[in-house]
């Protein structure tokens, strides 16, 4: 008795959490987990993505230098650019709107760093 009304308090104090949570998100939010497996998946060869550390190509910016130089809706542009066109030595990498507003929110995670050099680069 005692052990299921706890469990039923975990549970109401859950559902308000996600009620909170979906009401700070007005705006059509992204999700930054599901952005972070993306750009890992999708990105990360050429990208430094995380918060340290070079790009694998030096050519790619990192997305902590991604992050200082555009804002959240010149990111989601370029990403739209991006996943119609391709970069310039990169095919297209299809992203879908839910793709780009998460990959979006991932990198408005990040610190945003003008410049940024990492171990790799360094040598
Ligand atoms: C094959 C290597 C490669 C891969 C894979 C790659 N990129 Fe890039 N990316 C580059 C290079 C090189 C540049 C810099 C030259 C350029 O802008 O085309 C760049 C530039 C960018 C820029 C900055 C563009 C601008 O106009 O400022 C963004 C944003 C970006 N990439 C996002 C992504 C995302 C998101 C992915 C994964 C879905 C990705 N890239 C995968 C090589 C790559």
């Amino acid at each position: 008795m005692r052990r299921a009304w706890r469990l039923s308090a975990v549970g109401l104090a859950a559902l308000a959490a996600l009620g909170l949570t979906a009401s700070a998100a007005a705006q059509p939010a992204g999700s930054v987990d599901h952005g972070r497996f993306l750009v890992l998946q999708g990105c990360a060869g050429c990208h430094g993505v995380g918060e340290l550390g070079a790009s694998p190509n030096p050519r790619a910016p990192t997305f902590p230098m991604v992050r200082s130089s555009l804002s959240r809706p010149q990111l989601r542009a370029v990403l739209g650019r991006l996943s119609r066109n391709g970069h310039v030595e990169m095919p297209p990498i299809y992203m879908s709107d839910q793709d780009i507003a998460d990959i979006a929110a991932y990198i408005g995670t990040l610190r945003a760093r003008p410049r940024q050099s990492g171990p790799v680069r360094r040598l």
